[in-house]
């Protein structure tokens, strides 16, 4: 793995682009309601994004067809936004946004919720949420790539869900994904290779339910949960200095976790 860290310009822009990322997730809050469509949602945040003069980076990535990917329920990851996908009472879903501006790339989820939401598919999205945070929060100049997995993992296990293997986090910047590649559990086989300085990437867990087992539907996008049991996902974008990580994707509203009205 190759790692290469950013200047202070290219991180200023990492920085806007990943405020802007944050700023449509914030926006879209008070939109996602039961009885719109995820399509609705899509156009929505696609609009936003380029009134701030920016372009999103989903948008015919290796053939993708829309500008957000908004994952309901038993939904992984990736999921099309679609006109008769309608919300209903009681849905988990994550809305994840990614912003080219000015030729960088911000990259950010999080879960909301519509509705009453039973206190499993609570619980589930606040342990994805606090494990995200517990595999950000080991990154400083000189740690190792292998502690962010771990810590996620040892959030994750004791509540018996299941860690999503088959994708992870990745580095940005001018490109939408490079190195690091950012596992999240415990695995050995990076483990030698340290963060430095400058160096820019995503945390972002998926946290099923029950197994951590996937499946792609035939339309070679949607990923399902194997048991069909929900998932929950949460996305920061963040760069390694000598104090911590600087996450560039905070909610401007100051939104971490859902119900956020
Ligand atoms: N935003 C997703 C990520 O976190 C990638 C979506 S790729 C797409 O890496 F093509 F599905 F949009
Ligand atoms: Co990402
Ligand atoms: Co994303």
């Amino acid at each position: 793995m190759k790692l290469v860290p950013k200047n202070a310009i290219e991180l200023n822009h990492m920085r806007a682009a990943g405020q802007l990322a944050a700023q449509v997730l914030d926006y879209i809050t008070p939109h996602v309601q039961a009885g719109v469509s995820t399509l609705k949602l899509n156009d929505l945040c696609h609009a936003y994004i380029e009134e701030h003069n920016a372009v999103p980076a989903p948008l015919n990535y290796k053939g993708y067809p829309k500008a957000t990917c908004i994952s309901v329920n038993d939904v992984v990851c990736h999921g099309i936004p679609s006109a008769d996908e309608i919300l209903k009472d009681g849905d988990i879903l994550n809305i994840d946004v990614t912003v080219i501006l000015n030729g960088y790339h911000g990259d950010t989820s999080r879960m909301y919720t519509v509705g009453k939401v039973d206190d499993a598919a609570m619980q589930l999205i606040r342990t994805t949420y606090d494990s995200m945070m517990a595999g950000i929060n080991t990154v400083k100049s000189g740690s190792y790539l292998y502690d962010i997995g771990n810590a996620i993992e040892k959030v994750v296990a004791p509540k018996g869900y299941g860690i999503v293997r088959d994708y992870c986090g990745h580095g940005l910047g001018r490109t939408f994904h490079e190195d690091p590649m950012v596992l999240h559990y415990a695995n050995r086989e990076f483990a030698g290779v340290r963060l430095r300085n400058g160096v820019t990437f995503t945390v972002e867990p998926m946290v099923n339910a029950g197994s951590f087992r996937t499946e792609l539907l035939d339309d070679g996008w949607t990923v399902l949960t194997a048991d069909r049991k929900l998932s929950a996902q949460f996305e920061h974008t963040l760069a390694v200095s000598d104090n911590g990580p600087e996450i560039m994707t905070l909610s401007p509203a100051g939104y971490t976790l859902p119900p956020y009205a």
